[in-house]
């Protein structure tokens, strides 16, 4: 079973984007069911809402390759992480990049990253956070992180929120499934280098 961790990029009262996070967990449940193989699933979703995870600037003496971590937050961070197969990054975009706290929580760890997929579900205004995304890319490929080709993109995030809940489309419901079946599919063929 592949273990997909999505993670909510803002952290802000008032953010988007737990909402946005939620309507892809919600589609990637559904698309893991859907194509259930043998009665069984073929992945499970961790959330991770770093609001709520709540990690300081990065406080660790050493370098995270070298794993001499000092802080408690920083071993139950490294073991999530270690425990996931594949991640899915919900990103809004800052001044055209993306959010302090989806960097700072990726700087925390180095080898827990290696060898997994990545997808990064991206929103903003006209650009749909795209600019986040290229902003992104060298640090996803610098800790190990293979991103897959799905990318999820949201325009106009604004005008897609009712009563604070996103409203997705059938035309993103159908990205983000393609997302899921690249995600597992690439977990998968690359366990043996994990
Ligand atoms: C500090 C800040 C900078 C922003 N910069 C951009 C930007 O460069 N491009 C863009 O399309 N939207 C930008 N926006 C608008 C965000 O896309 C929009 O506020 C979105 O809701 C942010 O995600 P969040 O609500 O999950 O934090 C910015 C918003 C904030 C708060």
């Amino acid at each position: 079973m592949t273990r997909i961790m999505i993670i909510v990029g803002s952290v802000r009262p008032g953010r988007v984007g737990l909402s946005v996070a939620e309507w892809v967990r919600d589609r990637v449940q559904e698309t893991v069911q859907r194509d259930r193989h043998g009665g069984g699933d073929a992945a499970s979703i961790d959330l991770v809402d770093l609001a709520e995870l709540n990690l300081p600037f990065l406080d660790e003496p050493h370098h995270p390759v070298k794993k001499q971590y000092t802080k408690p937050h920083t071993v139950a961070w490294s073991e999530r992480v270690s425990a996931a197969d594949a991640i899915v990054l919900v990103s809004p975009e800052y001044n055209h990049s993306y959010s302090p706290a989806l960097k700072n929580a990726i700087d925390f760890l180095f080898t827990e990253w290696a060898h997994k997929p990545v997808a990064v579900v991206s929103y903003g205004g006209a650009s749909a956070g795209t600019r986040g995304v290229a902003a992104l890319d060298p640090v996803l490929s610098t800790v190990g992180l293979v991103k897959i080709a799905a990318n999820p993109e949201i325009n106009f995030i604004g005008s897609k929120m009712v009563d604070g809940v996103f409203q997705g489309d059938d035309k993103l419901a159908g990205t983000v499934a393609a997302m899921t079946t690249q995600l597992i599919e690439t977990a998968e063929a690359l366990t043996p280098l994990r």
